[in-house]
């Protein structure tokens, strides 16, 4: 399913991306350009995103906070 129609990304891309070790919507958004133009995506994005981190890379991206 398309998530970003701007930079035709699916959630499939963006799931790939976090499984090779993105961890944030802004290296989400340098990788692909996710919720770069209009950022209607971005929501989605998000979303897509924690639900694919694996454990660890939830505890990395907090320690970061
Ligand atoms: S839909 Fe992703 S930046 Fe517009």
């Amino acid at each position: 399913m398309y998530i970003c129609v701007c930079n035709g990304i699916t959630d499939r891309e963006i799931r790939q991306c976090v499984a090779s070790g993105v961890c944030s919507m802004s290296d989400l958004e340098c990788s692909l350009g996710v919720g770069a133009s209009c950022g209607r995506c971005r929501e989605a994005a998000v979303e897509i995103l924690e639900q694919s981190r694996s454990p660890a890379q939830v505890v990395f991206s907090s320690a970061l906070a």
